[in-house]
């Protein structure tokens, strides 16, 4: 099997290191990477040297590939789907799928006439915890669930301590930066534990005095089809960082702390008990793309996330940038 990676940054080499692993050869990994200096830590990585090319033109002529991972900043993610779909490849693209929903239908059916396997990768699906938590959810502990909360409050200059945050991608509007489009995990996984969503309503801005071009605010309520209502919040100037998701059901309440990676139980009777504690953070990446791997060869016939998924979580966001400027709930 050929893999090909296009965008060696940060999560590009998280990808690269796992499929090292899981492939247990670098013969079949191929990397797109513009920038020198990074071609070179690819190299280092145990990449064959000759199957590192500086533009997707460049790869697409040398070989054939069953799949590629699009791990560039999310301005070219559409682009460069768009043209890979063209070769027939099957496609694990890094979350959001797009800056907006604009091309999200084109794509979807390019997919279709191809038959080609694309889905966007909401890393958390993959990880055990969370899917412990979907779990429990559904499974009554905490009785009928009755409203969520959940924030990804980080500190941007934090984040990537080895470069100025100012010149990373998520400073830039034009690679498609900012918290809106970045923390779209939570979005997804309100879809994931709640079921389809019915109406949202929000604020996205630049609030702090952070060297940034791109939003650093986002509040929004979403109405559930089934009825509940979850409120969410993410932004890129919390110190300490806060991530978490919890529900509020008519038994207690259950939290999956994200940054710590606990799930917690509290009852009505104020017990509170740790039901699990994530162990190894890389895992749900390995997860990842084990399940790109199985949908290759299996040509997509696996239970999991599918191409609907990361579209609806790009429709969600364009609703929060119409329900921002409109002030107004926005439905779908
Ligand atoms: N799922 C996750 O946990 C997770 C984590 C981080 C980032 N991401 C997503 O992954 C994407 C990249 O984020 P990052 O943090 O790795 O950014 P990054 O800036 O660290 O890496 C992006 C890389 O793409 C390269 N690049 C630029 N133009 C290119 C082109 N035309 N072809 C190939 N490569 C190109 C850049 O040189 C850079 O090395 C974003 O969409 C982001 O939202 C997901």
């Amino acid at each position: 099997m050929k893999i090909l990676v296009l965008g060696g940054g940060s999560i590009g080499k998280r990808h690269i290191k796992n499929l090292l692993s899981v492939m247990g050869s670098p013969n079949g990994i191929f990397v797109v990477e513009p920038n020198e200096e990074r071609r070179k830590e690819i190299v280092s990585l145990g990449v064959l040297a000759n199957q590192v090319f500086p533009t997707r033109e460049d790869a697409l002529t040398a070989n054939v590939y069953d799949g590629a991972i699009v791990a560039t900043p999310t301005s070219l993610h559409y682009e460069d789907a768009l043209s890979l779909i063209d070769h027939k490849l099957a496609l694990m693209i890094e979350k959001p799928l797009g800056v907006d929903g604009r091309f999200a239908k084109q794509l979807e059916e390019k997919a279709k006439q191809n038959n080609n396997f694309v889905f966007t990768a909401y890393c958390f699906r993959f990880d055990p915890v969370a899917n412990k938590f979907s779990e429990l959810l559904k499974s009554g502990l905490i009785g009928k669930l009755l409203y969520a909360r959940a924030e990804m409050s980080t500190y941007l200059p934090d984040w990537h301590p080895h470069e100025d945050y100012r010149t990373f991608y998520m400073a830039k509007k034009k690679l498609g930066g900012g918290t809106l489009l970045d923390q779209s995990h939570l979005y997804d996984m309100a879809l994931w534990f709640f079921g389809d969503i019915e109406s949202v309503f929000g604020i996205t801005k630049k609030h702090s005095d952070l060297e940034i071009e791109t939003d650093d605010f986002g509040e929004f309520i979403f109405t559930m089809k089934s009825n509940l209502n979850v409120s969410i919040h993410i932004d890129l100037f919390t110190r300490p960082w806060r991530e978490f998701f919890q529900v509020s059901g008519t038994e207690g309440t259950l939290t999956w702390d994200i940054h710590t990676r606990k799930i917690i139980h509290e009852t009505i009777d104020n017990k509170k008990e740790v039901l699990m504690e994530g162990k190894d953070y890389n895992q749900m990446y390995v997860n990842e793309v084990n399940y790109f791997i199985d949908q290759i060869k299996t040509n997509g016939a696996q239970q999991g996330p599918k191409f609907e998924d990361g579209k609806r979580v790009v429709e969600i966001i364009d609703a929060i940038r119409l329900s921002t400027e409109e002030k107004r709930t926005i439905s779908f």
